[in-house]
């Protein structure tokens, strides 16, 4: 199959390998590399019913030498256990999680994308409760598997600035499951995302649900703004996703660029003091915000054309150290090959 490396898009592609293990009586057993794309699933599954599942996204990452850099898998590996715990299913261990994901990569690898091509292969743990039942309670059995696909851009201008508006919905609860990645999550977003699509926009910007006036997140990524006077901030919340690239942003921002770099309110009626703004997660890197609708307000940010000094830097900074062009955090990079 030829593909073509520099107009990739965020979509589906089969690959030939992936990982599936399962859970039954308690343990989990071995796991191992399938060409099989497709699962079979008792009908009174609670991934199906309930929404017993949690997901996650990570990439891997073709350097300059040719070999295959993997970034803070585990930070996936810890997140997907906070989401299997509030959901009732059962912890993989990190170093299965990780030998999972190293498998695929390598099964696969000649579906890394090349150095500078712009793409990435991105990888879909997934981890899905299944078996007989029909209560509102866990499953007997659970499935995890690894699979993925070469990507481009998420949102399609790259670094070039998209727009984005303020969902009039809210996406999870205060108290609910924002903070971890599972699919209901996601399906509560479907709606707005149309919405927000059909009027050109990237996507939505959902609000705190108890106040509507500060920014939480957007729907696939963290939001970040740059203050007029050099600061990096981001919304702080108990229902948004805690991203690990924007916890990864906000330690480069302070010990590379020098910036103060912090987690707090992002008021709607303050959006005036910001500079830049942007979108962060894996599949959407860095993504400048040109600018934001709000009922009838629109607000700019630096520019609706171009991205802002400092989002550029960041971009850079993150960039260079997950395709190990720059010296990484101890600990935020493995070498698969
Ligand atoms: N917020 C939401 C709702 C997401 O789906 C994602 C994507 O994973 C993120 C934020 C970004 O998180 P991360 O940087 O860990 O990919
Ligand atoms: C990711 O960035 O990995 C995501 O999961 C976002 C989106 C594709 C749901």
């Amino acid at each position: 199959m030829k593909i073509d490396w520099d107009n990739l898009g965020f979509s589906y592609m089969k690959t030939p390998f992936r990982y599936v293990s399962r859970w039954k009586d308690g343990k989990w057993d071995e796991g191992a590399l399938t060409e099989e794309n497709t699962i079979t699933l008792h009908e009174g599954s609670s991934a199906l019913h309930y929404g017993q599942q949690c997901f996650e996204g990570l990439k891997a990452y073709r350097r300059k030498d040719g070999g295959i850099n993997l970034f803070r898998t585990d930070q996936n590996s810890q997140r997907m256990n906070r989401s299997a715990a509030r959901l009732m299913m059962p912890a993989i261990p990190e170093d299965k999680f990780i030998d999972a994901v190293k498998q695929v990569v390598l099964a696969n690898e000649e579906f890394v994308p090349p150095y500078e091509s712009g793409g990435t292969l991105y990888l879909r743990p997934l981890l899905i409760g299944v078996g007989e039942g029909i209560g509102v309670k866990p499953a007997p059995e659970y499935i995890f598997t690894v699979f993925c696909m070469p990507v481009g851009a998420y949102f399609k201008g790259g670094l070039t600035p998209t727009n984005f508006v303020v969902s009039d919905y809210d996406r999870a609860a205060p108290f609910g499951t924002g903070a971890v990645k599972v699919g209901g999550n996601y399906a509560a977003s479907l709606q707005p995302g149309h919405e927000a699509h059909e009027k050109n926009f990237s996507d939505c910007i959902y609000l705190d649900p108890a106040t509507h006036t500060k920014i939480e997140e957007v729907g696939s990524a963290n939001f970040f703004g740059i203050t007029k006077d050099g600061k990096f901030i981001t919304p702080v919340s108990p229902s948004i996703l805690p991203s690990i690239t924007k916890y990864s942003l906000l330690y480069l921002a302070k010990e590379r660029l020098g910036l103060v770099a912090e987690e707090s309110d992002v008021r709607l009626d303050e959006l005036d003091k910001f500079s830049e703004a942007g979108a962060c997660g894996t599949a959407a890197v860095i993504s400048p915000i040109g600018g934001i609708q709000n009922k009838d307000d629109f607000h700019v940010f630096y520019s609706e054309t171009e991205v802002g000094p400092v989002t550029q830097q960041l971009y850079k900074e993150l960039t260079g150290i997950q395709f190990g062009d720059v010296e990484a955090p101890e600990g935020w990079i493995i070498k698969v090959s």
